[in-house]
């Protein structure tokens, strides 16, 4: 009996379909070669759902997803939809309803890849971002007023009064705000997650990079910054340091041969793994894991929906067989997550490239060609 694995798929919108199925097609064959088997249960979430009946997750969505150990999660975002409804009642839920509190974002480039940094190469470019993903900006509390608002409008007139001693009555036409938030066990938990991934990454000396905003957003980054010193106290080996996260995307184009493991607040991490995306050749080869160790957690490309190229069969299936990767390396599959890494690798080096990469493969021919790798290496 090979052993087997529940793995939820969520593929989405727009290219989302057309990502997943290479992956799985990937994964099938990774598992036909190393023995184990991958039972899919596919759910329909997405904007063709929630326009036909209004639903963004439901409960049976929930207990489903909740019985697999992994989701592999495609793309969601559809121009008929209006922006933030699929993006917060779908892919931000998932990750808050199953605390997947590290979004683990390898910044990496493979042979063969161009990168937009003149004179770097694989060697330089291969780090680790460990973003928060549950607390900071994220959390949704916030409020939009108008002038009639009397009651809110009074909660804000006393902020500014007693932070700037003046009367905002005159300014207070509309006014929004927005809550960050940080948590001393929020902190604490995703810091050591990067401290002990760093150590397994073992390079000499293990480096952990704290990035937060601590001269400015003194309160939650304060809290941020202490939880951070108190962690790497416990981890005398590895070497550690604050950069401002305005510096650090600097130092990301600059030096990104001296990262190791980057750990960073919600927000802050969204923004510099596009910047890492970029450095390793594009959001066509950026993947990532949303993880709670000891839960349900979710494989995605960082990409989105690319409404633009739904069926055209352009789009780059790389960061999503590189998700499947991870998915293969949290659910105890080593050797087999290595494989499918190394099949992405071969591909490039054989020419394998789709558009964005300066190549004319189509999105099957990748998975075709990874799969027939694995099979016959
Ligand atoms: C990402 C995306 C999401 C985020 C959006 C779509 C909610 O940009 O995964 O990086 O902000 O986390
Ligand atoms: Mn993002």
């Amino acid at each position: 009996m090979p052993r087997s694995h529940d793995v939820a798929a969520i593929a989405g919108d727009g290219i989302g379909p057309e990502v997943i199925a290479e992956g799985k097609k990937v994964l099938e064959a990774a598992g036909e070669r190393f023995g184990f088997d991958i039972r899919w249960r596919d759910l329909d979430i997405g904007a063709e759902r929630y326009l036909r009946t209004g639903e963004l997750l439901t409960e049976a969505d929930l207990t489903t997803l909740g019985g697999c150990r992994a989701i592999y999660f495609g793309a969601i975002g559809d121009e008929r939809v209006k922006p933030g409804i699929l993006e917060k009642g779908i892919l931000l839920s998932l990750r808050f309803h199953f605390d997947q509190y590290v979004n683990l974002r390898p910044v990496k480039l493979l042979p063969g890849v161009w990168t937009p940094l003149a004179g770097k190469g694989p060697a330089d470019i291969d780090f680790v971002v460990v973003r928060e993903n549950t607390e900071d900006f994220y959390v949704g509390i916030g409020s939009r007023f108008k002038g009639e608002e009397k009651q809110a409008l009074e909660v804000i007139r006393s902020l500014y009064q007693v932070k700037f001693g003046v009367d905002a009555e005159s300014d207070a036409e509309e006014v929004a705000y927005q809550i960050g938030v940080i948590t001393r066990e929020g902190a604490r938990r995703v810091i050591r997650f990067a401290f002990d991934l760093a150590r397994r990454r073992g390079r000499t000396p293990p480096k952990v990079t704290s990035v937060d905003k601590a001269n400015v957003l003194t309160d939650i980054y304060g809290l941020w910054r202490d939880v951070f010193s108190e962690v790497a106290k416990a981890y005398p080996g590895i070497s550690s340091e604050f950069s401002f996260v305005d510096a650090v995307t600097m130092w990301f184009v600059k030096n990104p041969e001296s990262f190791d493991v980057v750990v960073s607040p919600n927000m802050f991490g969204d923004i510099i793994t596009d910047l890492g995306a970029m450095i390793q050749g594009g959001l066509g080869l950026a993947p990532g894991g949303n993880i709670n160790p000891g839960g349900t957690s979710m494989f995605e490309p960082i990409h989105g929906s690319a409404p633009r190229y739904r069926g055209l069969g352009v789009a780059n299936p790389m960061a999503t067989i590189w998700a499947g990767s991870m998915l293969l390396d949290h659910i105890g599959e080593h050797e087999a997550a290595a494989a499918v890494l190394d099949g992405i690798v071969r591909a490039i080096a054989s020419g394998v490239k789709t558009r964005d990469m300066g190549g004319q493969a189509k999105t099957p021919d990748v998975g075709d060609f990874i799969a027939a790798f694995l099979r016959n290496p």
